[in-house]
């Protein structure tokens, strides 16, 4: 196996933009979650808090409605070559599932792994390479939320001919939906696929499910990795605490989110090249946020983007989804 990779990067993701970026976030004391990801510090705290806690990986009903799932996409698409994208891999290992799938039925495949993070991308190449070769992985690293002309990018890569199957798994809950929701509806193409995973609010009530979930993200490994990022900036971790709770959408969708803030309870002063930021005693920075949705809710949100829900699987937690969706011509 050849010992180099060959990975693009978006210029969403070159440093000048990532330093604006940072400045952004230590400006407005909103952590913009690609920041959590950065490092490959980051990348392997996060893997392990994946691997501890992510039903995905830990609960064999959520593992199975994802293979359902996997069943399903596969069986839609028709043509002998598919492209396979990634958005936000991760660690790759739901993807190198359906590349399996796809393998099985004899398509051709092509797959771009594609993140925020180098790490995270290399990471998913090295488990797609037991499905697929590597000169059909094209690993993409890009910044989501400012690459406004990936839609042209995907489309160089396969035959025109072949049918496009993109990832959006974990992803939802970490992005404003206004903000998110086109740019994803902008990369596909009419009769292009989706499958899209989000954390739901279990039971009949929606803010009593919001509650009930809350103590999955306030444990040991989620703290120690949200506060790599202001550690590695040097705040300490005794200058204040970090507190979980819930909050509405600012933007008024109903939908509610589990935030994460650090209080300073200490003055911190930071400096980033040539910029100081003064962390005042009693301020506060807010470091992450998880929206919670309902199967109801995500078909809502997807429909006025083009977005049809063609079938949906529901883990009996009630607190995991993966949903199957098609591009309409708009
Ligand atoms: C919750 S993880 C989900 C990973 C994987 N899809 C899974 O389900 O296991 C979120 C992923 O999104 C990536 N990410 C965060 N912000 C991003 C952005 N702005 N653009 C692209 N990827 C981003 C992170 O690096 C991370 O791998």
């Amino acid at each position: 196996m050849s010992t180099v990779a060959n990975v693009r990067i978006h210029a969403s993701q070159f440093p000048a933009a990532a330093r604006e970026d940072l400045l952004r976030s230590l400006r407005t004391r909103q952590v913009n979650h690609k920041f959590h990801y950065d490092s490959l510090k980051q990348t392997q705290k996060w893997l392990a808090l994946h691997q501890a806690y992510s039903p995905s990986r830990a609960d064999e009903d959520c593992i199975a409605i994802y293979e359902r799932s996997f069943e399903a996409a596969v069986d839609g698409i028709k043509t002998p070559a598919v492209h396979l994208v990634g958005l936000g891999c991760g660690g790759g290992q739901k993807d190198t599932r359906l590349l399996r799938r796809l393998g099985e039925r004899d398509k051709k495949i092509t797959y771009t792994p594609s993140d925020v993070s180098v790490a995270m991308v290399l990471v998913a190449r090295a488990a797609a390479l037991s499905a697929i070769e590597a000169r059909d992985c094209h690993p993409l690293v890009c910044d989501l939320a400012a690459a406004d002309d990936l839609a042209n990018f995907l489309g160089e890569y396969p035959e025109p001919a072949a049918a496009r199957l993109v990832t959006f798994f974990g992803m939802i809950p970490n992005f404003e939906p206004q903000m998110i929701l086109p740019r994803l509806a902008g990369l596909l193409r009419a009769g292009d696929f989706l499958l899209f995973s989000a954390n739901l609010a279990p039971g009949i009530d929606y803010a009593a499910g919001v509650r009930q979930i809350l103590p999955l993200y306030d444990n040991r490994l989620t703290r120690d990795w949200l506060m790599t990022f202001l550690v590695d900036l040097g705040v300490e971790v005794s200058d204040g605490e970090l507190r979980f709770g819930i909050e509405d959408d600012p933007a008024g969708s109903g939908l509610k989110r589990v935030a994460a803030h650090f209080h300073f309870a200490r003055s911190r002063r930071v400096e980033v090249d040539t910029e100081a930021f003064e962390f005042r005693a009693g301020e506060s920075v807010r470091l992450f946020f998880s929206y919670r949705h309902t199967p109801e809710k995500v078909r809502a949100l997807l429909e006025p983007h083009g977005l049809s829900v063609l079938q949906q699987w529901i883990a009996k937690s009630e607190e995991e989804g993966v949903f199957l969706c098609q591009a309409r011509r708009r």
